[in-house]
């Protein structure tokens, strides 16, 4: 017996700054639309599963692990992927920190980490050591660059700290 074939519709998703229309069936992993059909590579596939972060975009301002994001689920809100937060010429504070502490060997989970931390510091621009690890511990690395990591992105929290109190006004 054949299995029935898989129905497809149009569906309009927002991604980095951009309207796109994709057309596919309403229950697939939003990591294949990004990375299939929109050529989107910074999200990476580890697991498949949830559970490795190599996958996460940031959708509004929370991570997601994009990987178990069906279409349906995105709804209007925005994508935004790793090429979303800057590029080679221009990159986000948080991708300068990662390359100016060498926080990479070879670089499969930094996708992850870098939109883990994009995501802690939009919600907590002042995170404590305790809040920076809760916020990475479910990102797998296997190489062993967890310490140039979490230099990378107590140094992107500092900058951050000091951006939150340059626009509150505080003391310096
Ligand atoms: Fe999505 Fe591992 S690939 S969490």
């Amino acid at each position: 017996m054949e299995n029935a074939p898989i129905s497809t519709h149009p569906i309009r998703l927002r991604v980095n700054g951009r309207d796109v229309m994709v057309d596919a069936a309403a229950q697939t992993p939003l990591l294949y639309i990004l990375r299939n059909d929109l050529e989107l590579n910074g999200p990476k596939f580890g697991c498949g599963l949830g559970e490795c972060g190599a996958c996460a975009v940031l959708i509004g301002d929370r991570a997601a692990r994009s990987c178990t994001v069906p279409l349906s689920a995105v709804g209007d809100r925005a994508v935004t992927t790793l090429e979303g937060l800057g590029d080679i010429d221009n990159p986000h504070p948080v991708q300068q920190a990662f390359i100016a502490h060498n926080a990479a060997q070879c670089g499969y989970c930094l996708n992850g980490m870098i939109i883990a931390t994009v995501a802690l510091l939009r919600r907590n621009p002042r995170p404590t050591e305790t809040e920076i690890r809760a916020a990475l511990r479910h990102h797998l690395c296997r190489c062993g660059t967890h310490l140039e990591i979490l230099s990378a992105v107590r140094a992107a929290a500092m900058l951050s700290a000091a951006s939150a109190s340059n626009s509150s006004g505080d003391d310096p």
